[in-house]
């Protein structure tokens, strides 16, 4: 069971440190002491795990229930790497019969059983190199992509729900049939045209806020459960239209 983890040091380091005044700028002293303080970046060393958003992952995977039995899984803006982590575990994946790939513009340090491509999503070739890299249809598209921030709150928002859009599409384009896509958005930012996209491929759409995202962020996932598949969709809106 995932468990949030509570104000104590299971790693052995105290929680509530101070970061001593010097040449680092008041914000980045305040982001530093909130990283070292945070439990779950203290749960995640401890783990293995190469970054605290396993636990994002692991919380949703706990309630929704969507990682186990997947046999390939696309993780999309990968880096570092502990989602694809997960996803090497869960789909039994090794370098030799690789079941994960994973894509970001960042380098990422190899995971056995990972195939990744340093390359940005958007690139027009990135899909279908992802396809080739798959080598199958995923059961679950994953994305925590999250644009570079430029300062302007609106412009960064609009460019990570596009990232979202993007990475729907995709999901939908290469999707087995019962399969999932999860995908980080903003609280009350999903288009109305994305939600309605998603409602006619897939059984159930959600959003989800796991404890591990941090409160104070607008950060949201996006989760649509049990893609009805390609030729399905086709057939239900043939049949809309017959009526
Ligand atoms: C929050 S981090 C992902 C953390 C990751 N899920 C993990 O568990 O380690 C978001 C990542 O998305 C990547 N990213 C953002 N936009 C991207 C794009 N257009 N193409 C590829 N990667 C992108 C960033 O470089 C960053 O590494």
């Amino acid at each position: 069971m995932t468990k949030a983890p509570i104000g104590s040091n299971r790693s052995g380091r105290k929680l509530g440190q101070k970061v001593k005044k010097g040449k680092l700028k008041a914000s980045s002293r305040r982001w530093l002491e909130r990283h070292i303080n945070d439990p779950y970046v203290q749960r995640a060393q401890l783990e293995g795990y190469r970054a605290r958003a396993a636990f994002k992952l692991l919380e949703i995977d706990e309630k929704h229930k969507i990682l186990a039995g997947a046999k390939r899984i696309i993780d999309l803006g990968a880096a570092p790497g502990s989602w694809s982590q997960i996803a090497a575990k869960v789909t039994h994946s090794t370098d030799a019969d690789p079941r994960v790939a994973a894509i970001d513009f960042l380098e990422m340090d190899p995971i056995p059983g990972v195939r990744f491509l340093q390359l940005d999503f958007l690139d027009p070739e990135a899909p279908e190199k992802l396809k080739e890299a798959i080598g199958g249809a995923p059961d679950i598209v994953m994305s925590d992509m999250a644009a570079p921030t430029t300062g302007h709150r609106q412009t960064d928002h609009l460019r990570t729900m596009h990232l979202c859009e993007v990475a729907a599409h995709f999901a939908v384009d290469v999707l087995a049939e019962g399969g999932h896509f999860l995908a980080k958005t903003f609280q009350g930012g999903t288009e109305r045209d994305l939600l309605g996209m998603l409602k006619q491929n897939f059984r159930q759409v959600v959003h989800v806020k796991p404890a591990s995202s941090r409160a104070e962020s607008v950060e949201m996932f996006l989760l649509a459960k049990g893609f009805k598949g390609r030729r399905a969709v086709g057939e239900s809106t043939e049949e809309n239209a017959a009526e």
